[in-house]
């Protein structure tokens, strides 16, 4: 495989500026490696199909790629939203500042709702009052900005970044823990800020279920699904429900109050179930039919290498399996760092 350094990426090295973050699955920390793969195939149109935080998404804009992102979650919609597609605004100060300055005609939702299920009282008022202040922004990508930052500063400042429970149990002092969410916001913008470059091409970002995705004309795709086990849950929306609230102030999605978390129904997706997830593979191959394949997965994930293999084949296309040694250390298992168990194979299956 070539060396990164012989094919530099568009305007030097932008990976550094992209915003560290703790989401389940991302693949920021395994993007030199996907660099190397990228860098021996030959395209000009790709799709990052689950884009999650875009960081994928980015390398490939990075590398001067026509990139497209689609996430069925709307606040990694707007992530993409605002560093893929957008090419060109950023929030200046003042901006930043008027978000954050208190709004006294703003609404409660959020105070009334969820005060102290993840944030203190206070917290959850200078939350409905962020919301109130960015639905005066009419640049849709400094809008996409804002939103981005604003999930950002909420996932950094609540233990292990998820919200699967409430209260707050595994605060372990963690600095980020401590910092008010306002500076994580501004700490945020600044990264999104830096993140926002120019390459000469155009991209798009779609916030679809995958399966009913209509544009299929890309050059290459890139999927990284939810990674099924029977171990362990694969659904986003469970641990993120309340970001995905958030950027709509809870207007696409509807709250269970059966729940204690007050989350929202989950959304279909063959991704979820064992039943389903081997169609759904097949599924997307298909309707995918003109592109190569990048595919993430792992080892210790159902269905198994050789099955994804056959899946690929069956496709018409000839397959290579790329094997990455890696520690997972985010999401529910941040905590068992060190176990074994943990050790597993990042694959990347290639589909040509
Ligand atoms: C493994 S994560 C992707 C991580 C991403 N590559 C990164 O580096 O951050 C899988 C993503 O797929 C999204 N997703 C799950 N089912 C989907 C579907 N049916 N259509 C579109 N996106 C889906 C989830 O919201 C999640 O963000």
């Amino acid at each position: 495989m070539r060396n990164l350094q012989e094919k530099p990426l568009v305007q030097g090295e932008p990976l550094q500026n992209f915003p560290d973050t703790r989401y389940m699955g991302s693949k920021r920390k395994l993007l030199p490696e996907l660099h190397k793969i990228f860098d021996q195939l030959d395209f000009t149109t790709a799709l990052d199909a689950f884009s999650g935080t875009s960081s994928v998404g980015y390398l490939l804009k990075s590398m001067g790629k026509s990139v497209d992102s689609n996430d069925y979650l709307r606040f990694n919609y707007y992530t993409a939203k605002a560093i893929i597609e957008n090419s060109k605004y950023k929030l200046s100060p003042d901006e930043v500042a008027e978000i954050i300055r208190f709004n006294p005609d703003k609404d409660n939702f959020i105070e009334k709702e969820f005060s102290d299920l993840y944030y203190t009282k206070l917290e959850c008022r200078w939350l409905d009052s962020a919301m109130a202040n960015i639905q005066f922004i009419t640049n849709p990508y400094k809008k996409a900005i804002a939103l981005s930052a604003l999930c950002r500063a909420c996932i950094k400042k609540r233990p292990r970044g998820i919200f699967t429970y409430t209260g707050m149990r595994y605060d372990d002092g963690r600095k980020d823990l401590k910092i008010e969410l306002a500076d994580h916001f501004a700490e945020a913008v600044r990264m999104l800020n830096n993140s926002v470059i120019k390459t000469g091409e155009t991209g798009k970002a779609y916030n679809q279920d995958i399966m009913t995705f209509k544009k299929t004309n890309y050059d290459l795709i890139y999927l990284d699904p939810p990674y099924f086990s029977l171990k362990s849950d694969n659904e986003y929306s469970r641990r993120y429900h309340f970001l995905e609230g958030l950027v709509s102030y809870w207007d696409h999605v509807e709250i269970n109050r059966s729940t204690k978390t007050k989350k929202f129904d989950r959304p279909e997706s063959l991704f979820t179930s064992k039943n389903t997830i081997v169609t759904a593979f097949e599924e997307l191959f298909d309707r995918f039919e003109k592109s190569t394949l990048v595919l993430s997965y792992s080892s210790n994930c159902y269905p198994d290498a050789s099955t994804l293999k056959s899946l690929i084949k069956n496709s018409g296309r000839e397959v290579e399996l790329v094997k990455i040694d890696y520690v997972y250390s985010v999401g529910t298992h941040s905590h068992k760092k060190d176990n074994q168990s943990n050790k597993v194979k990042e694959y990347v299956f290639l589909g040509i």
